[in-house]
């Protein structure tokens, strides 16, 4: 087949957007406070904030909610949507949830009770604290290159086997619910987990007699990485690679809200009847009843839909192209991401840009609020607001290693015109980097105070 030298689509529908003057734009993010999260959508020209929930929908799946069966138990969209969940994936039982952290509280809230540890490459942080809530303790066993955003590594969403086994040594398989992979490894960059580590993983979780899931939003960027980097499968089909990676686990959560491109929906799928149905009243109480927890039989229709369509070659390919491009980009101005690029964003590694800023002046949230000024464009800080911790036996505030700002791109909504955009726009940034300032808090919430934050300027 001829190699296709532009998006294997065309646009039907375009919603309007518009880019606020400059002075506007720096009313705009005072006004929220210097928290992005706090910014309305209208007044945001080029919208990175996230690949979740935010791609575009194909005519298909569109036409598939018209169809969705509305009935509260038994709805025909439910079978059509376990019978996707077989096919593509390999699993017998579907659990729907609203979303991949209603999922996560369903699997978590019921199999990690108080002082129970659950290893993973890293997790995602819903699913981190799902498991502090229930009184466990995630623990990160990534290799030790996935902390060094310049380093490069073909699949540096691996988990470090050794780091894994130590730990399962040192804290006893009783206390080890199951053991979580992220594929791509979202908080780490993206970046994917290889076939062969997946292997390992399953044959070490195998001879402890422990539980393997995946937290799947991006399964599909992470097989198209398999397909290019890792040997034996070059000739493979996404589709080919997605099943097979799925059957190293023993079950899966999954936010059908990045991959799948629905704007809403997650699920857990799994093989084990018993756990399966040990699952089932959780869900009941916070989601709703086994044939739709929390969805409607339209968004359940789509879902059927969505996952044959997240395995096409072609436009798989695509997309990670562009992200790719994204990369380039900015790296060609001379700013530091993370690297290689992952799947669904652009890291760009902040420690690096600013560094003049200590991660106690939220150097990744400052350079947010400052790209939006600049350019009317969102990402987000990903560093210490979001993910730094009190130590609870010092008291002392434990940063995270990596700060970093990320350019999540949607699915099918931008052109490689609008990346332009966003990279002259962090260019200019980069410019004038040593005029800019750190933040301060002046609100923040017990809890998840990422998204809640109210700062200002030091
Ligand atoms: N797991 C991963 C790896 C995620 O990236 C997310 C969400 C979730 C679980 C939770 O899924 O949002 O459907 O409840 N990530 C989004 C993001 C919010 O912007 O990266 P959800």
């Amino acid at each position: 087949m001829d190699e296709e030298p532009a998006e294997p689509y065309r646009i039907k529908v375009i919603e309007p957007i518009r880019l606020l003057d400059r002075e506007e734009r720096k009313n705009r993010i005072k006004e929220a406070h210097y928290n992005v999260f706090n910014l309305k959508s209208e007044d945001v020209y080029i919208d990175l904030l996230t690949d979740s929930g935010t791609s575009a929908m194909s005519d298909t799946q569109w036409a598939a909610m018209m169809s969705g069966d509305e009935a509260y138990a038994g709805s025909g969209s439910f079978y059509r949507f376990t019978k996707a969940v077989q096919d593509v994936l390999g699993y017998r039982y579907l659990i729907p949830t609203h979303q991949g952290r209603a999922a996560e509280n369903v699997l978590i809230g019921n199999l990690v009770k108080k002082g129970d540890i659950v290893p993973f490459n890293m997790p995602f942080d819903t699913t981190s604290n799902h498991i502090r809530v229930n009184g466990g303790q995630p623990v990160e066993c990534a290799l030790d290159v996935a902390y060094e955003p310049q380093q490069v590594h073909p699949f540096k969403g691996n988990v470090d086997i050794d780091k894994l086994e130590d730990l399962v040594k040192k804290v006893g398989v009783g206390r080890i619910p199951f053991v979580m992979v992220t594929i791509t490894n979202n908080t780490g960059g993206g970046q994917p987990v290889s076939m062969e580590n997946l292997r390992e993983v399953r044959m070490m979780t195998s001879r402890y007699g422990i539980p393997l899931y995946l937290d799947a939003a991006r399964c599909v960027e992470n097989s198209y990485f398999v397909h290019r980097r890792e040997n034996g499968y070059e000739n493979k089909t996404l589709a080919e690679i997605t099943l097979e990676t799925f059957s190293y686990a023993d079950g899966c959560t999954f936010s059908a809200k990045k991959d799948p491109m629905a704007n809403i929906g997650g699920f857990i799928a799994l093989n084990d009847e018993k756990t399966y149905h040990e699952l089932l009243p959780r869900l009941v109480t916070y989601e709703g009843f086994t044939t739709y927890g929390g969805l409607a039989g339209r968004d359940l229709e789509c879902l059927a839909q969505s996952l044959y369509e997240m395995t096409d070659e072609r436009y798989v390919a695509n997309r990670i192209r562009q992200v790719e491009y994204l990369g380039k980009l900015i790296e060609s101005r001379g700013i530091k991401i993370v690297k290689p690029v992952g799947g669904h964003a652009v890291f760009v590694d902040v420690a690096a840009f600013l560094p003049h800023l200590p991660q106690s002046q939220f150097p990744a949230d400052a350079l947010a609020a400052e790209l939006y000024a600049e350019s009317g464009v969102r990402g987000v800080g990903l560093g210490a607001l979001a993910f730094s911790r009190l130590d609870e036996e010092t008291g002392e505030q434990v940063f995270p290693k990596l700060e970093l700002l990320r350019l999540a791109i949607p699915r099918r909504v931008y052109t490689d015109r609008h990346m332009d955009a966003v990279a002259d726009g962090l260019g200019r940034v980069y410019e004038r980097r040593k005029e800019i300032r750190g933040l301060k808090i002046v609100y923040e919430p017990p809890l998840l105070r990422h998204f809640l934050a109210r700062l200002e300027r030091v």
